[in-house]
């Protein structure tokens, strides 16, 4: 399998930005990871476009419901329809400013598993969460509530992201980053079987080219989520070619 180093836009991107696609399109072909871009949705189609098939494209949020009276939301199939790929699925942003509870994820991600897309479904913890020693057992929970049971390594993967870590700077130790990963590996193995042991592992929060080789070498990282620095293409690049090998035999790709 190989690494898969997602870009999340965020709420970041016009027009302009599409130079660093046709950037990132000319050079994605030359990687050892899977690359994947997830701008704004008013961008999907364009990215799709500028990238000429080079470069897999992504959504940020999806409805769980094909379609209806939901102002403002866009379903799954309305993604795959402008070249989406992929979902980023329960970005702890979406928990916090719009409430979204673990089981609205999980019905989001099985609406994006259902519609062919690759879900990448986040799950952390908040400073106060760690520092009252509660990590595991709000990581766990998470992971539980919002991973749809068909999930499998072609559609689906699961990105750690400490709260206190994105768009901070900060990150926690190598050791820490490997204890939580080999904790959410025998979570998606309880919850999940055989389907859970090759599923990708991302994490997130302030990863940069400074700090992507020694997080992305760490155990059961299969990749990485990251926002700030995938918005130069120079920049998210650095970051894919600190990936040098696979991580497993049997590469799913994003389809
Ligand atoms: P960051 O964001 O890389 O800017 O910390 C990561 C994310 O929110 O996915």
């Amino acid at each position: 399998m190989r690494a898969l180093i997602a870009g999340n836009w965020k709420m970041h991107g016009t027009s302009q930005a599409l130079d660093e696609v046709r950037k990132l399109a000319a050079k994605a072909q030359d990687l050892a990871c899977e690359l994947l871009l997830c701008p704004p949705a008013t961008l999907l189609e364009r990215a799709v476009a500028a990238s000429g098939g080079r470069l897999a494209i992504g959504g940020q949020d999806c409805h769980w419901e094909r379609a209806g009276a939901f102002t403002g939301d866009i379903s799954a199939a309305m993604l795959v329809d402008a070249g989406a790929r992929a979902v980023i699925l329960g970005h702890s942003e979406r928990r916090q400013f719009h409430g979204e509870s673990s089981t609205q994820v999980q019905n989001k991600a099985r609406a994006g598993q259902e519609a062919g897309l690759m879900t990448i479904v986040c799950v952390g913890e908040s400073e106060a969460e760690r520092q009252a020693g509660q990590e595991k057992a709000v990581v766990g929970e998470q992971l539980a509530a919002s991973l749809p049971p068909l999930s499998d390594p072609q559609n689906c993967a699961v990105a750690y992201e400490p709260v206190w870590a994105i768009g901070s700077g900060r990150t926690p130790t190598l050791e820490e980053i490997a204890a939580m990963h080999g904790f959410i590996r025998e979570g998606l193995c309880r919850l999940l079987g055989p389907a859970g042991e090759a599923m990708r592992i991302l994490y997130g929060g302030s990863v940069k080219p400074a700090n992507a080789v020694e997080i992305l070498a760490t155990a059961e990282v299969g990749g990485a989520l990251v926002g700030g620095a995938s918005l130069k293409a120079d920049d998210f690049l650095a970051i894919a070619r600190a990936v040098t090998g696979k991580i497993n035999q049997d590469a799913p790709t994003v389809r």
